[in-house]
């Protein structure tokens, strides 16, 4: 298990009042139980670093070397510095996927929304505290495709002293879903941006980095898990894959999924997850009470609801059990290995059933708060779309156009510098309007049959919000160009999922199904293919957020939108000043 060596922790896992003077592993300080919280630095290089997979090595932009970065750890109420400099030529930003920010905006992350990126040379110390929130979430860098290997774990723990709501794990294990491609994924993108074409796919999913046996030399880069009979595993689990939501199963074993984004859920049992990019969970892993003389595999591939080409290869990793007798008769190579059946890759009602499992808690110490009175209810539609080619050429997306993707019929441009700041010095002409509509321009069957014109709009608009505002937004899927599940993630806030259906949303019947008692809470969530969602959230927290697909290539073609909450009365519900570092366009 590679990746969990501790040997080649080059990041600073520092704990203490005292800060780091470089990169090298300070180790753990013991800290009282009562201990109040703390600040915890870490120190992110950006450099370049040789990784071989699939027997391609290429030279990949990491985080002090190491692939997948490594963790992050906190507790709830800690405060995160984190020193993030640029060793390479590409222009950097890192986001803190799932954490509110509250306040501290300056510290979300995503390029020419909150901040203008990290130049070569240059550093920036994100900075920012955990409030409320509990559990697995990851960060990733936030501009262009970078995030292809440019992510890791984030490790909320509860504070001191704080139980989780089911037995305590014997043992915690980030599982990181990823992909692998063999070329070079940031001249993937700027090819397909020029020649309106679908992006290439991957050659391979990882878990933890690793593809795994079932792809051509690629047996010893496998992820293992080795466990001991009878005890209960906590794996953290985190899709960081480009474009693709995936199925994850263990062979004959049972999973219990305890956490969806960072939120405790009811718990409830399933052989298969279903996990878009972006979204993380928590699942017990159960093993079984005697050594069972095999090892099984832990599999994931993709669930896919579009027309495109996709990668359906499968990425395994291996559960094995300690064998008891020590030098066992048994080699692990000689047991029978078993292998999950995953459901088939367009299960959409797979997809459904599965969603309309997870359900808040909802208790007196982790109480679904969802709002029940709305101020404001929007309606966005989500989906591709084209934009026609340059003059005198031919382009490759749909009859000679391009690709686009937008929300309510708007594809994001994006601006030069950074809407926050934009917004903060009161110089946002000319970067962003703020009069994104409540409800598409164009009104159709938006699930039937498509429209001819399929061109897209283009702007940079935000959706301006009054302090502590109640939202309700129902995100509409589209099928101009065929419909498709977007997993659209909200910077800033969680959201509580109080419905979801199929075709055309109805404002007078479907309302009336809503849960409001304990809808998941989540930062992401899945518009159901050729349906709709609908989310509500309380504005609480003052800042550009960011509102987007979280499948890279949908967001590259614009599938993206921002937020402004406006400042409240109190000094408390302000946004706090930038710091001295943010850099500069
Ligand atoms: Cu995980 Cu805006 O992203």
């Amino acid at each position: 298990m590679r990746w969990w060596s501790a040997g080649s922790a080059a990041t600073v896992v520092m704990v203490g009042r005292k800060c780091c003077s470089d990169g090298a592993f300070m180790g753990l300080f013991l800290i009282p139980q009562h201990a109040l919280a703390i600040t915890r630095h870490y120190e992110f290089n950006i450099k370049m670093q040789n990784v071989t997979r699939l027997c391609h090595t290429k030279s990949i932009v990491t985080v002090n070397g190491q692939f997948p970065g490594p963790r992050v750890v906190a507790r709830e109420g800690d405060r995160l510095q984190i020193k993030v400099t640029n060793h390479v030529s590409n222009n950097i930003t890192i986001h803190w996927h799932g954490i509110r920010q509250l306040r501290t905006g300056w510290a979300d992350g995503p390029a020419y929304v909150t901040q203008c990126p990290i130049q070569t040379g240059q550093s920036y110390l994100y900075n920012f505290t955990v409030v409320g929130q509990r559990g697995t979430l990851w960060w990733h860098a936030h501009i262009s495709w970078l995030r292809a290997t440019l992510y890791g774990p984030l490790i909320i723990l509860p504070k001191k002293g704080v139980p989780y709501p089911f037995a305590k794990p014997y043992k915690e294990v980030p599982i990181i879903l990823g992909e692998w491609f063999n070329a070079d994924t940031e001249a993937i993108i700027s090819q397909a941006l020029q020649t309106g074409g679908g992006p290439n796919v991957s050659d391979a999913y990882t878990i933890n980095g690793l593809p795994g046996p079932l792809y051509n030399c690629s047996a010893k880069d496998t992820f293992k898990l080795r466990v001991k009979p009878g005890k209960t595993y906590l794996l953290r689990m985190i899709n960081a894959a480009l474009n693709d939501e995936l199925f994850f199963s263990i062979a004959n074993h049972t999973l219990t999924v305890v956490d969806a984004d960072a939120i405790y859920i009811k718990p409830f049992e399933t052989d298969t997850i279903l996990i878009t990019p972006g979204q993380t969970s928590n699942i017990l892993l159960k093993t079984k009470l005697n050594y069972p003389t095999a090892t099984f595999l832990m599999t994931a591939r993709p669930y896919v609801t579009g027309q495109g080409t996709f990668d359906n290869s499968t990425v395994a990793g291996i559960l094995e059990y300690e064998s008891p007798v020590l030098h066992s008769v048994f080699s692990t190579k000689k047991l029978p290995l078993y292998k999950p059946i995953l459901p088939p890759l367009n299960d959409t009602s797979f997809a459904t059933n599965f969603s309309k499992k997870l359900r808040s808690l909802a208790s007196t110490q982790y109480p679904a708060n969802v709002p029940h009175r709305v101020d404001k209810k929007f309606f966005f539609t989500v989906g591709l779309g084209t934009t026609s080619c340059d003059q005198n050429q031919t382009c490759q997306g749909p009859n000679g156009t391009k690709f686009a993707a937008s929300v309510s019929n708007i594809s994001y441009v994006q601006p030069t510098t950074a809407l926050l700041q934009a917004h903060y010095t009161g110089q946002s002409g000319g970067v962003y309007d703020p009069d994104f509509p409540i409800s598409p321009f164009d009104w159709f069957n938006y699930t039937g049959n498509p429209p001819n014109n399929t061109v897209v709009g283009n702007g940079t608009k935000l959706m301006v919000l009054k302090f502590n505002t109640s939202v309700e937004l129902v995100m509409q899927d589209t099928s101009i160009l065929g419909a498709e599940s977007h997993p659209l993630h909200l910077h800033g806030f969680n959201f509580f999922v109080v419905g979801q259906g199929f075709g055309n949303y109805d404002p007078i019947k479907d309302p009336k199904s809503f849960n409001l008692v304990d809808p998941v809470e989540r930062n992401t969530v899945g518009v159901p293919s050729g349906g709709w969602v609908a989310i509500r959230f309380l504005a609480d927290n003052p800042g550009v957020w960011f509102m987007h697909c979280h499948l890279e290539v949908h967001t590259s073609w614009g599938l993206k939108m921002a937020w402004l909450v406006l400042d409240g009365k109190l000094p408390n519900q302000k946004l706090l000043p930038p710091p001295s570092d943010l850099p500069k366009c």
